[in-house]
């Protein structure tokens, strides 16, 4: 799979925090993506990492004040030229001075010449990221359409704990990614909203070391997760089998193995949540029994497995559905003698019953373990969007901009 997608010039802001080193991977995940990345680091940044890294890394030379280059005039150039900002990691310093509008070095004189979407990726301890300062400038920075990710929880440096860490590059990559498909992707507008999303795809045991699963990866539904987190929801993301993917930052993960569980989680999960997405492939059977032991290849040949019928759970979320709920199916299809893609994706909502159903193909290396996804957005109050191919989280942005304008 090649990760070049198209060339645009990006300036990669790193401010002087210790997650300083991880900004070296989102740099190479850029330019691979086929990007002309230009970075600037603060003074301080380049205490973490040196000038020479990043320059070997983006093949452009690297400064950090503005009294370089003086005839360029460099930060009205690049600031005019960028069509992507991406700082990581933004420290509380930098927040700070990029709400007030300071200009005290390259970095930030180049944010007040940009007019292109501006990403920043917050990396501080905790008390940093809590106190009232930071959050009045995270507020007035977000009300100027600026986006500052969630940071994700975890360890930071030292022994603490608690939000404040840099997401991982592969997440702000995919981000990033998303704003060059389309600048308002990631509006505040879910703040206050609790969603579930299920995702990956479940197992069902049938001995010991063998079971009956599917291809899902997981992306999508990760992407439906990442991308409502960063427009402000409470995420809780209950996840069957992935591929290896990185939990997305500032959500809640549970994990689960068969389709019972995954119905047990969703059920009691979904009770207080004003939207639920199944984005999750559920094994419609399961073997109708466990066999205790490995099954051993006999002489009187192969073993007939019974399968049992698995719940429906998007069936059961629907029924169950509280007032004001939406609930929101996924539908991989392929078409057929009966009808295509699509025929068969109205005819799902209807049997579903669900308020809004995404329908894609899928065979033929298409969606399946792919970044890309593209398809139709069904809602069963007649509405009909075409979904043009994009990444897995262009796709997300635009189901939660279907269920914030029906919450309201
Ligand atoms: N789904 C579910 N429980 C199941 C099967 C599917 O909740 N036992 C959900 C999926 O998460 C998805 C939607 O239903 O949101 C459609 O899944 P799909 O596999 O396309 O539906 P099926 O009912 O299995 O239809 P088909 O006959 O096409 O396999």
């Amino acid at each position: 799979m090649s990760l070049v997608t198209d060339r645009r010039r990006v300036v990669l802001g790193v401010a002087g925090g210790i997650a300083a080193y991880k900004a070296c991977e989102l740099l190479r995940r850029l330019t691979e993506s086929g990007h002309q990345v230009r970075v600037i680091p603060t003074e301080s940044a380049l205490n973490f990492v040196g000038a020479a890294t990043f320059e070997a890394l983006s093949g452009q030379p690297v400064h950090t004040g503005v009294f370089t280059d003086v005839p360029e005039v460099a930060h009205v150039r690049l600031g005019q030229q960028a069509e992507l900002v991406v700082i990581a990691p933004a420290t509380a310093d930098l927040l700070a001075r990029a709400a007030h509008g300071r200009a005290d070095d390259l970095l930030t004189a180049t944010l007040l010449t940009a007019r292109c979407p501006v990403l920043l990726v917050p990396a501080m301890h905790t008390e940093m990221w809590l106190h009232p300062a930071t959050r009045d400038n995270v507020a007035l920075l977000r009300s100027r359409g600026i986006v500052v990710l969630e940071p994700a929880a975890g360890r930071l440096t030292g022994v603490d704990t608690g939000p404040g860490r840099l997401p991982e590059p592969v997440e702000i990559a995919e981000l990033a990614r998303l704003l060059l498909e389309r600048p308002d992707a990631l509006p505040q507008d879910l703040a206050g909203r609790r969603v579930v999303v299920s995702a990956g795809g479940t197992r069902e045991p049938l001995d010991p070391v063998r079971f009956l699963g599917n291809r899902s990866s997981g992306r999508q539904g990760y992407a439906l997760a990442r991308v409502a987190a960063q427009r402000g929801a409470q995420v809780t993301l209950v996840s069957a089998h992935t591929a290896d993917l990185v939990p997305p930052a500032s959500v809640r993960m549970v994990t689960v193995g068969t389709a019972a569980e995954l119905r047990e989680v969703m059920v009691a999960e979904s009770k207080q949540a004003d939207a639920v997405v199944m984005a999750a492939a559920v094994a419609d059977f399961r073997p109708e029994s466990l066999v205790g032991h490995k099954i051993k290849k006999t002489e009187s040949g192969p073993p007939t497995i019974t399968l049992a019928t698995n719940p429906d759970i998007l069936v059961e979320l629907v029924g169950l559905r509280p007032g004001g709920q939406l609930v929101v199916g996924f539908a991989a299809e392929t078409g057929d003698e009966s009808g295509d893609v699509l025929h068969h994706g109205r005819a799902k909502l209807a049997r579903k019953g669900c308020d809004l159903l995404v329908v894609n193909a899928v065979g033929d290396g298409v969606a399946f373990e792919q970044p890309d996804n593209g398809g139709w957005l069904l809602a069963a109050d007649g509405g009909e969007t075409e979904l043009a191919n994009g990444s897995k989280a262009l796709l997300a942005s635009r189901v939660w901009d279907a269920v914030a304008a029906r919450l309201g």
